[in-house]
């Protein structure tokens, strides 16, 4: 039998925000710099929703790269992406938010939804406070203390923190990972964007501000199951 839905955890970038632009932006500047190379466009769905190293180790992995420097290097190199990362977002505001992002916000605290943020971004808290929206979520997840997405951690974290079980909490992402980890999770998978390589969430829509609230007062309140 399925619960009732009590708690919604959020991806951010890709979801709330466009910022999965300015991470790819500011990698692509980086790799650039250091050895010349155009990050081409299909790269950018393998560093989604995976930590910063990760991201960064994903993208010398596409170009064969991955043992030509040292941690120390790809350390740098991380540290360097992160400095450009912050310069891009330096003057977010609400307005950089996806449409839609605050009706829906509004309509589940209306609901009594608790909302987490289940970020990879040790930048997310920073981001929520940016563009006015914090004070929405309940409990964000310390991306550092988890395994990253594709593992199930990052959900299961914000499920545990309020002793709730995964079929009463629903998860929304925009990246491959992050359905993986959802699902690994054993939670309602929403996903964001792209039809074909979300395929296995549970429903998919191309945007938040395209979530059809009739649909969510039903999946909130399904106890037929
Ligand atoms: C995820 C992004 O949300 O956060 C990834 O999709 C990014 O691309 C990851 O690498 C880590 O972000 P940060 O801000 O900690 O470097
Ligand atoms: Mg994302």
């Amino acid at each position: 039998m399925n619960h009732q839905k009590k708690l919604f955890i959020f991806d951010l970038d890709g979801v709330l925000a466009s910022t999965s632009d300015e991470h790819f932006q500011a990698w692509k500047a980086i790799i650039k710099s250091r050895f010349n190379i155009e990050v081409a466009d299909e790269v950018e769905e393998k560093t989604k929703g995976v930590s910063r190293i990760d991201s960064l180790n994903k993208i010398l992995e596409s170009y064969h790269l991955e043992d030509s420097i040292t941690q120390q290097e790809k350390e740098e190199l991380a540290y360097k992406k992160n400095e450009l990362y912050k310069e891009l977002i330096e003057n977010f505001d609400q307005s950089n938010l996806f449409n839609g992002v605050i009706e829906l916000l509004q309509f589940l605290k209306q609901k009594n939804i608790l909302i987490a943020l289940g970020s990879a971004s040790k930048n997310g808290p920073t981001i929520i406070k940016s563009t006015g929206i914090d004070s929405y979520f309940d409990y964000i997840v310390d991306p550092s203390l988890v395994p990253g997405k594709p593992n199930p951690d990052i959900f299961s974290k914000a499920a545990e923190y309020f002793k709730l079980q995964p079929d009463e909490c629903v998860g929304i992402e925009d990246a491959v990972s992050g359905i993986q980890a959802i699902k690994s999770a054993n939670m309602y998978a929403i996903g964001i964007g792209n039809e074909k390589l979300l395929k296995n969430a549970d429903i998919i829509f191309d945007s938040v501000g395209s979530i059809d609230f009739k649909f969510l007062e039903q999946l909130i309140g399904d106890n037929n199951g």
